[in-house]
């Protein structure tokens, strides 16, 4: 099992490398692949730090080289960078005409790649990315981590985010201590990886409804496990990576200060907004919102958030604290 993953590990590595000669040494990747990191902003530096790449539009150029240099043809498909078509049977690269965002493990080992698509294609995914494989666990993992721990640890604060290019473009700003979580909603393995760091968490969402959605999805679980969550949101149709292109890393973090709020105002503002007057609804938040104050381990954190939350719904803090204390007997 031991020396199978190991296999992994080293199939991949040599295809993060096959992706950036790709990028750098070949015409098809410079003029198609750096070009794009280019328009966007990335520099050397930062492609050197993220390991980006470029795919080669062929059906079979990584196959090719890596049985020409002796790998596996079934290592290759184990560690998900060949598909086999069901019809022909035939084998062939899963990452075509594609620049390459190497995901690494927290010890800084290559284990998967989000492949992302040059140009707007209503008929393909706009990001392609590696499946589930023996090393790699979309549910554990956070893009970035290895680039962002020294600094979490440093700043006592990690940043998340949805995807790659917000990591990317912050850590180039000089906010290092940013992760992804690759689009999908946080997990209870995504909270413990990030709080060997820090216990401070600010989510940097993006400003769309889906991204406030995924905001509010799954936190509870965060505040269960009792990390300090804020959420800072962004104009509609940018995210932290286009915001911070546009008006620099100065005024992103004066932002950020600006517009920071603790998980529980952000909730109570957000659900307060959807009941508008209606009192049964109002009735529905406060119920809501004491539910998760009610998780949050800390009884003086909890007192704390009992007071805000009261003025902030107009209610009496004594209210909220027997609610919790029934919701709390219920559980058990
Ligand atoms: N994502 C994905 N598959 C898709 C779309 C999105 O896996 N078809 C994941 C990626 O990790 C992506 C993240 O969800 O980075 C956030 O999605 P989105 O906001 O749409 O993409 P951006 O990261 O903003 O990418 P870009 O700026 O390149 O459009
Ligand atoms: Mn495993
Ligand atoms: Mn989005
Ligand atoms: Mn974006
Ligand atoms: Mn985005």
């Amino acid at each position: 099992r031991q020396t199978e993953r190991e296999s992994l590990y080293i199939a991949l590595n040599y295809a993060k490398t096959f992706f950036q000669d790709h990028l750098l040494k070949t015409d098809e990747g410079r003029g198609i692949g750096l070009s794009y990191f280019r328009e966007r902003g990335f520099s050397d530096p930062t492609i050197a730090a993220f390991d980006l790449g470029y795919s080669p539009d062929s059906w079979d150029a990584l196959l090719t080289d890596a049985q020409a240099k002796g790998y596996n043809p079934d290592v290759l498909a184990k560690a998900g960078l060949t598909v086999t078509r069901e019809d022909s049977k035939k084998v062939f690269d899963r990452f075509r005409g594609r620049v390459m965002f190497p995901i690494h493990n927290v010890s800084g080992r290559v284990i998967a790649f989000g492949a992302r698509i040059l140009k707007a294609d209503p008929k393909a995914p706009k990001y392609l990315n590696s499946p589930e494989t023996d090393v790699y666990h979309k549910s554990q993992v956070l893009y970035g981590i290895f680039q962002a721990k020294q600094t979490i640890r440093q700043e006592d604060i990690c940043y998340l985010t949805e995807g790659y290019t917000d990591v990317i473009s912050l850590h180039q700003a000089g906010i290092k201590n940013v992760v992804a979580s690759s689009g999908t909603s946080l997990t209870i393995e995504q909270i413990r990886l990030i709080s060997r760091f820090t216990q401070n968490v600010t989510i940097l969402y993006d400003g769309d409804a889906a991204g406030v959605k995924a905001a509010l999805r799954g936190l509870d679980m965060v505040l269960e496990e009792g990390l300090n969550v804020s959420v800072a949101t962004f104009p509609d149709n940018d995210d932290p990576d286009s915001y911070v292109r546009k008006v620099g890393a100065e005024a992103f973090r004066t932002y950020l200060k600006g517009n920071t709020q603790n998980f529980i105002a952000f909730k109570t503002a957000a659900l307060l907004r959807d009941a508008g007057a209606d009192p049964f609804k109002r009735a529905e938040v406060i119920t809501e919102i004491v539910g998760s104050i009610s998780r949050i381990p800390d009884p003086i954190k909890r007192q704390v958030f009992f007071q805000s939350t009261a003025q902030q719904l107009k209610v009496d803090e004594q209210t909220l604290i027997s609610e919790s204390n029934r919701l709390i007997r219920k559980q058990r």
